[in-house]
């Protein structure tokens, strides 16, 4: 199928004011319920990673875990899950970051990568970059690469991409909303 970038961004909602004054929320719930919609993403991402060094795939709470599972089970990938803080049962390794819309905390469990791993970070969408750049230092922390952070929106105005750029991490977005 080929990608049609117009008619994924015409499946991603803008509602305004959510969840607090000023911030513009891209919701993606028209896309991941358009089985067309997520074919097309998910084969985009597939066709993107499968001839990778890619050893590992990170999808981060809660977005980014949909699509995580499809491309760990397509790509035939351990799974490594970022968690909000509290959610992780075993031993943890947190990171802080700040977001649009507040302070939050990211977890991995500690056992989740013995280093030297090439990981790729999943999510649904980047936009201060706060949340991809945290699970990079998780990723980090247990001595593994980021090979590459993807996701399928970029909201370049709010920097994320421009500070991973800064960071190294290696960014790829099927589309964005300026
Ligand atoms: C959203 C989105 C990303 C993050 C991006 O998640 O799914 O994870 O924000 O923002 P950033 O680039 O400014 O860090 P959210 O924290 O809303 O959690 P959710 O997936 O559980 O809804
Ligand atoms: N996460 C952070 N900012 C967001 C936004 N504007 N829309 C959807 N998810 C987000």
């Amino acid at each position: 199928m080929i990608f049609d970038e117009y008619s994924i961004k015409s499946l991603v909602r803008p509602i305004p004011d959510f969840p607090k004054a000023g911030v513009t929320f891209r919701d993606i719930t028209p896309l991941y319920q358009s089985p067309r919609a997520m074919r097309m993403v998910a084969d985009s991402l597939i066709q993107r990673y499968v001839e990778s060094p890619i050893t590992h795939i990170a999808a981060i709470d809660a977005r980014g875990f949909l699509l995580g599972s499809v491309l760990a089970y397509e790509l035939n990938k351990p799974l490594i899950l970022v968690r909000k803080a509290g959610k992780l049962p075993a031993d943890v390794i947190s990171e802080t970051y700040s977001s649009e819309y507040g302070d939050c905390v990211v977890e991995m469990h500690r056992d989740a990568l013995k280093g030297g791993e090439q990981v790729l970070l999943l999510d649904d969408l980047i936009a201060t970059g706060g949340t991809f750049l945290a699970a990079a230092r998780l990723v980090k922390q247990l001595g593994g690469n980021v090979y590459e952070a993807g996701a399928i929106i970029d909201l370049p105005d709010l920097g994320g991409s421009r500070k991973m750029q800064d960071a190294d991490i290696p960014t790829y977005t099927l589309c964005a909303f300026e």
